[in-house]
């Protein structure tokens, strides 16, 4: 009895310390598309302008003037930009990190 009290601890404590890493895991996630903006992208568009180009900032209305509406739009950018803003390839910003900021811009810069 005792033995398979130990057992239910045991698999209980090992699912609470597997969905409190998935949490931690997910929070990752989100804080990352916003750090890995501060890292590459803040320097031009802090809080989402554009100090280079003041027409073209990442708020909607520009955005969507310009038809970059998704957040493949924006990666299409990082990888194919316009004068003025530096090239980003996937060395750089590889493809996940890449949809993290674009996530966090549309979700950010209204
Ligand atoms: C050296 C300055 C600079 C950096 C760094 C930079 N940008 Fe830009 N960005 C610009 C300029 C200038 C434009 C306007 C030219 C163009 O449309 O490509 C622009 C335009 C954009 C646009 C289109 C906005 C619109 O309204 O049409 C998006 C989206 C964008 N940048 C995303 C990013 C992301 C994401 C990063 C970081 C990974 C980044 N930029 C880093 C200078 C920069």
């Amino acid at each position: 009895m005792k033995k398979v009290l130990s057992v239910m601890i045991a698999t209980i404590s090992l699912s609470a310390l597997i969905a409190g890493a998935s949490i931690a895991a997910d929070k990752t996630e989100k804080k990352s598309g916003e750090a890995e903006f501060k890292k590459h992208c803040a320097v031009c568009h802090p809080d989402g302008g554009n100090t280079v180009n003041a027409a073209k900032t990442l708020h909607k209305k520009d955005r969507d003037a310009d038809g970059i509406k998704k957040p493949a739009d924006i990666i299409a950018k990082m990888r194919n930009p316009g004068p003025g803003m530096t090239q980003f390839d996937k060395k750089t910003i590889p493809d996940k990190a890449a949809q993290a900021i674009a996530e966090y811009i549309t979700k950010t810069f209204k």
